[in-house]
């Protein structure tokens, strides 16, 4: 690979929109497609990247061809059919998809773009919009090791920490497992914060006391501006993803057998604050949720 990689970005969201930036400002060549254009437009205009009008033309220019996209139904789309990603594929281009997605769409992806004679890995992030700015995502891969190597000089970029666990879709599959406990932690601080306020403790006091405690993860203190201002902070992960994680960490436990009673819990509260219209919220609307002391009934899955 040259010094300045070639690197396609599908799916301009706020994942993909702040791989944009990172990536320009490190010197890569961007060329940018997203779904709907005005946002794609408004990424190149900020980040120096190039708007192309289709995911094919977008993967054409590419070495390495970056995803990220809402879910499964989005990825199909936007891999398959003369406009979509495979059809501009080349041998030796690779493309590494960030999307949260099931373990069985990757490998079926996999497959397809196999077939096309090009490399394949479904490389699911840990870390959020911030975690992009600055370069420190985990990324989780599956795939061949030799197209990892392809592609890591791109994901070096985003990331400190990148991940091999093995074939296609088991970095799918990992991600699944640390998005239940993401969910979990974020249902968790949300009840905790609420609590501590309603019994009488500052908001600010509590949410510094949670960062010095023994559950002062990562996640916990990338939040704090979401959980202690809500109304001041730009979302960064919506309720309406944070359902669908949930329904795949659920559909993966039903395939292997194992049940995930917390996972459930969770995903009904994400359901039940989605009814009360907080789809697009941040996934901390849950404590704004609870500290209204509204209480809806979760649609049954
Ligand atoms: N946000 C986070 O903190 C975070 C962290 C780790 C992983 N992730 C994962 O990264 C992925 C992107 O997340 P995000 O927060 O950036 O989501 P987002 O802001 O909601 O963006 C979603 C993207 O998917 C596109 N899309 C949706 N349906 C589509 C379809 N049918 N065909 C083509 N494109 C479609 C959207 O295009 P339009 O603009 O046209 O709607 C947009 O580009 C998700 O899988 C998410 O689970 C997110």
């Amino acid at each position: 690979m040259t010094a300045a990689p070639r690197v396609a970005i599908v799916g301009t969201g706020r994942m993909g929109a702040a791989m944009a930036a990172r990536l320009c400002s490190q010197g890569a060549h961007v060329v940018v497609h997203n779904r709907t254009s005005a946002r794609a437009q408004t990424v190149a205009e900020e980040t120096g990247a190039r708007m192309v009008g289709s995911a094919r033309e977008a993967a054409t220019q590419a070495e390495v061809v970056l995803v990220s996209l809402a879910d499964d139904a989005a990825c199909e789309e936007a891999y398959a059919g003369p406009d979509g990603i495979i059809a501009g594929l080349s041998a030796g281009s690779v493309v590494a998809d960030t999307s949260t997605v099931s373990p069985r769409t990757s490998r079926r992806l996999a497959d397809l773009v196999g077939h096309a004679g090009a490399g394949m890995l479904d490389a699911p992030v840990s870390g959020s919009v911030p975690i992009v700015d600055r370069g420190e995502l985990t990324v989780m891969v599956g795939g061949a090791a030799d197209d990892l190597e392809r592609a890591r000089p791109v994901l070096e970029l985003l990331a400190a920490r990148i991940v091999h666990l093995g074939g296609p879709g088991t970095g799918a599959t990992m991600k699944l497992a640390v998005n239940s406990v993401v969910h979990a932690l974020s249902q968790a601080l949300s009840e905790a914060l609420v609590l501590a306020e309603r019994a009488g403790v500052d908001r600010a006091t509590a949410y510094g006391v949670f960062m010095e405690s023994v559950v002062g993860a990562p996640f916990v203190r990338y939040k704090r501006a979401a959980f202690e201002k809500p109304d001041e902070t730009p979302v960064a992960f919506s309720l309406d993803l944070v359902l669908k994680d949930l329904d795949l960490v659920l559909d993966l436990a039903a395939e292997v057998g194992l049940p995930m009673p917390q996972a459930a819990a969770n995903r009904a509260a994400a359901a039940a604050a989605i009814e009360a219209g907080l789809g697009e919220r941040d996934m901390s609307a849950i404590a704004t949720m609870l500290r209204a002391g509204s209480e809806v009934e979760a649609p049954p899955r």
